[in-house]
């Protein structure tokens, strides 16, 4: 099946960059082609871009299975790759809102029942169905904003039965048809389980949970909540060692809270993304950098908190240093919208909003790849055919509309799925 887009707007590609660092990630003239392409799109993928009169001339006529759009000059952009989710859970903690705003801490929320054992106890008592039920209405929404590719993670069930049953959840969402494609990451060591003490937990996660799930065989990644009053440095050294001793890429969320030397370790570990990093110090930004680590900061969180303050993203592009952004959505931060959180970045922060782009697609596509193995969140041939189309000639819209999606369409591995019925 043949797809041809003709008269695409600006065309925001990122080709030929396994991501992007520092002024780079800025370079209209470098990452932007001007209005009056085509995309030819064959079995989900790219096959090329050309000069849209051309294409229109060659593929007007006759040719079988082939369908013909015109894009009416909206921009394009790549397909969004929200490379952090906690995609799975049941229950509900509205009522902590209370509480912060109480000046009441995420650690003090968690000593009175709230947190994520709130989550854990709502998530082991839902059914299958309705975990995946709730999965797909996620995942559609993710879609509804542009997302084309999720990291998703466990974390809700901590316990061998309960996170083996969210992973093969995923996984089957994971096959099926017009939502993201999902890559799947075991995160066991996301809080201390009830009824054991730490040292228990994390027993029990290298003897049992960590076997489990390598013999299961559908987890990518293994990711450790690496804080003071989580899992401590030595703690999660052990688990993330061990699970890439059975063949588990590392991933980390790190000094969410304070600096608890998550980012001395994921340097050392040279993990692909250590995400949070609000209150990593510079030398271990600098030292994750040197080890080629992606730092992978989540707006959405600090945002649910209240926090005064965001992390240092300019200082990432003035050091150029790689980063990415992510949704984090999960009970206590509950967006799957990038442009939203984009928005906060560009509008809030001052960000670039071609930077943040880049670090909403080509970055984080290089920690978190695509099931096919292709790339993706670039527009280049031979990448997955994964594209937003805005609903008007500038790119730049693709963060300026807070609370609604900018996009008309999202093609998906070829598919054209329309946002305005
Ligand atoms: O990345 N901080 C650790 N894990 C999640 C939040 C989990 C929760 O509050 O349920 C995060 O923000
Ligand atoms: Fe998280």
């Amino acid at each position: 099946m043949r797809r041809v887009l003709l008269d695409a707007g600006p065309i925001v590609h990122f080709a030929g960059s396994n991501g992007l660092d520092g002024t780079d990630m800025c370079d209209v003239d470098q990452q932007v082609m001007p209005a009056g392409s085509a995309i030819i799109i064959e079995d989900g993928v790219i096959t090329s871009l050309r000069e849209s009169a051309e294409a229109e001339a060659e593929f007007q006529s006759t040719y079988e299975d082939t369908e013909v759009y015109s894009l009416q000059g909206s921009a394009v952009i790549p397909g969004l790759v929200d490379a952090h989710t906690h995609l799975l859970w049941a229950g509900d903690r509205s009522q902590e809102i209370r509480w912060k705003q109480a000046g009441v801490s995420y650690a003090d929320i968690a000593e009175r029942g709230g947190g994520i054992g709130h989550t854990v106890r709502a998530t082991r008592a839902a059914s299958s169905e309705e975990l995946a039920v709730d999965g797909i209405a996620r995942m559609e929404s993710a879609l509804a904003n542009g997302t084309t590719h999720l990291e998703a993670k466990s974390g809700y069930g901590l316990d061998t039965e309960t996170e083996c049953r969210l992973i093969a959840i995923m996984d089957n969402l994971a096959h099926h048809h017009n939502l993201p494609s999902l890559d799947i990451t075991w995160l066991g060591a996301h809080d201390i389980a009830p009824g054991l003490n730490r040292s228990e937990y994390v027993e029990q996660i290298l003897s049992e949970q960590l076997p489990a799930v390598l013999e299961q065989g559908l987890a990518r990644s293994a990711d450790v909540f690496c804080e003071p009053g989580w899992f401590s440095c030595e703690e999660s050294e052990d688990i993330l060692r061990a699970a890439r001793a059975g063949g588990l890429d590392l991933r980390m969320h790190i000094d969410e809270f304070k600096d608890g030397g998550g980012g001395q370790l994921a340097a050392e570990l040279k993990v692909q993304s250590a995400d949070h990093a609000h209150y990593t110090s510079s030398q271990s930004r600098a030292d994750m950098h040197a080890a080629k680590v992606n730092t992978g900061f989540l707006p959405g969180t600090p945002y649910s908190q209240g926090e005064k303050n965001w992390p240092p993203f300019q200082s990432y592009i003035d050091e150029s240093w790689r980063w990415s952004f992510a949704s984090d959505f999960n009970p206590n931060c509950q967006t799957l919208s990038l442009p939203f959180l984009a928005s906060v970045l560009v509008q809030r922060a001052g960000i670039d909003p071609l930077a943040t782009l880049a670090a909403a697609t080509c970055n984080p596509a290089q920690t978190s790849p695509h099931p096919s193995g292709k790339p993706h969140g670039v527009i280049e041939k031979g990448a997955v055919a994964n594209l937003n189309i805005l609903d008007g000639e500038n790119w730049e819209s693709w963060c300026l509309r807070p609370g609604h999606s900018p996009f008309a369409a999202t093609v998906l591995e070829g598919i054209m799925i329309s946002h305005n019925s």
